[in-house]
This record gives structure tokens, C-alpha cells and sequence, in this order.
């Protein structure tokens, strides 16, 4: 297969979009990933012009095209924008993105990628029974995966827990902006996850998102009965996750 046969992965991020196509037989990049920085403001028209340009680096192709979004994805349609631009709220960027790159476009939501490929290829591959993996970055996202099955959108970052929105106490962002040290991290995070079982008695919890890379100074810290674990992909599981999602529902 050439690279222009495989289908190809964007992971639409605040501050950079990647784009590669994905050999979905051992989940890699099949050519060297395109980084471009994300435009500013995001709204969805400037990112579709970007998406467009970072697809014109690549040989032509008909293969279908997975794109990453920071919030809920319905058939195609965003509904929530808690850390993006307001204007993604009822835009359908399926529709959007092939017009503007002649491309077949499936937008995902970022988690829900990221899920995918850690079951597939990554930390939770071949492992049967409820795994969550979680992405700690700007907010957290989550993606639910039973038996390789996808429940899309769980959004369990969103989670009220002692009156907060999770992710404004547990996510990455929250220990930058506090200054946490990681034991004091550990500790929401403790409670975080805590919840997390109590509500979906999980086999396995993947984390996942930038860092992750330092997980053995933050996991070792967590008081957990279920196994939890770094995610392997690292930053490459949005595309692949992406391209992934592109095949199946194409
Ligand atoms: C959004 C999710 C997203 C997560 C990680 C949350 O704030 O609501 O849709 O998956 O951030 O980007």
C-alpha cells in the first residue's frame, strides 16, 4: 500500500495540528507527520482552511480523513466547546471539513480517539472488560471502551465531584496553574479516579495526554483498587485514533 492509500489522522489541538496517514496494520505514521500551528482565534472556518493546506502537503488521496475535536461529536456535529473556541457549538464539521478539503472527514471527539488507539495498538491492547482511558491535559477527557467497543462522548471529565467541575481541580492545567507538587496532585487525582470506580468498576484505566510521560512521579502517588496505567501511544494517539475512527465509520 502507498501512503496515499492509508487513511489519514488529524489531531486538532490549542496550540498545534498534527496530520499523518496511518498504516492501520501496526498503527504508524505510513509518512512523516505535518505539524502546523493552530490558527487564531479556532474558529472552524480558519481551522478548515488549515486542514486544507496541511492535506495539500500529501499525495493526492481518496481515503478517508479523521479529524480530533476537544468536545462532544454527534454525527458529525460538535455540541460542546468547554476549551475551544464558542463557534464549534453546532457546526458540522464533517460537512465543514470535506467541503473544504474534498476529502471524506470524520470528526471524533479527542479522548474517544485516544481511546481507540490505546485499545488497538497502545496500553490496553487485548485487554477484554470496561477500560477508561483518561487524557489529563487542558480539561480531561475520557473515552469508554468495552470489549473494543466505544461508547462515544463520555465526557466523565465533567463529573461534579465535591462541587466542582473535575477537570478544574484534576486536570493538568489545575497542577500548572496551582503550582502543585505531584503529591498534592496525587491526591485529586486519587479522588478523582476513586469516582471513577465507584461509578464504572473499570478492568483497566489508561492514562493518557502530554503528562503522562512523567507518570511514574504522579501513579505510584495513587490510592486505586483498579490497575491504572501510563498510556503508550503518547502524542501520536490522536492521529492514529483519528484515522482509525476515519475507517471504521466510513
Ligand atoms: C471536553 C472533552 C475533551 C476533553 C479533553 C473537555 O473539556 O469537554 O470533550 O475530550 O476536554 O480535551
Amino acid at each position: 500500500m502507498t501512503s496515499s492509500e492509508h487513511p489519514f489522522g488529524i489531531d486538532f489541538g490549542g496550540t498545534g495540528i498534527k496530520g499523518a496517514p496511518v498504516d492501520l496494520e501496526t498503527g504508524d505514521f505510513a509518512a512523516e507527520r505535518v505539524r502546523v500551528r493552530t490558527p487564531k482565534p479556532s474558529t472552524p472556518t480558519q481551522v478548515a482552511a488549515v486542514f486544507a493546506d496541511l492535506l495539500a502537503k500529501f499525495p493526492a488521496s481518496g481515503a478517508p480523513v479523521g479529524v480530533t475535536v476537544p468536545g462532544v461529536v454527534r454525527h458529525g456535529v460538535v455540541h460542546s466547546a468547554a476549551n475551544i473556541d464558542r463557534a464549534w457549538i453546532g457546526t458540522d464539521a464533517d460537512a465543514l471539513f470535506t467541503e473544504a478539503t474534498g476529502r471524506d472527514v470524520h470528526v471524533v471527539n479527542d479522548a474517544d480517539a485516544a481511546g481507540l488507539a490505546e485499545v488497538a495498538y497502545g496500553a490496553a491492547r487485548g485487554r477484554g472488560g470496561l477500560v477508561i482511558v483518561t487524557t489529563l491535559g487542558t480539561g480531561i477527557g475520557s473515552a469508554l471502551v468495552h470489549d473494543g467497543v466505544l461508547v462515544p462522548n463520555a465526557e466523565l471529565g465533567h463529573l461534579e465531584i465535591d462541587g466542582h467541575d473535575a477537570e478544574s481541580r484534576a486536570a493538568n492545567s489545575a497542577r500548572e496553574a496551582e503550582n502543585l507538587t505531584m503529591k498534592q496532585w496525587a491526591e485529586r487525582l486519587t479522588r478523582y479516579y476513586r469516582t471513577l470506580e465507584k461509578l464504572f468498576s473499570p478492568d483497566l484505566i489508561v492514562v493518557g495526554g502530554g503528562i503522562s510521560k512523567r507518570s511514574d512521579e504522579f501513579l505510584p502517588l495513587l490510592e486505586l483498587d483498579t490497575e491504572i496505567v501510563p498510556a503508550t501511544l503518547r502524542n501520536k494517539a490522536g492521529v492514529v485514533g483519528a484515522a482509525l475512527y476515519a475507517t471504521t465509520t466510513a
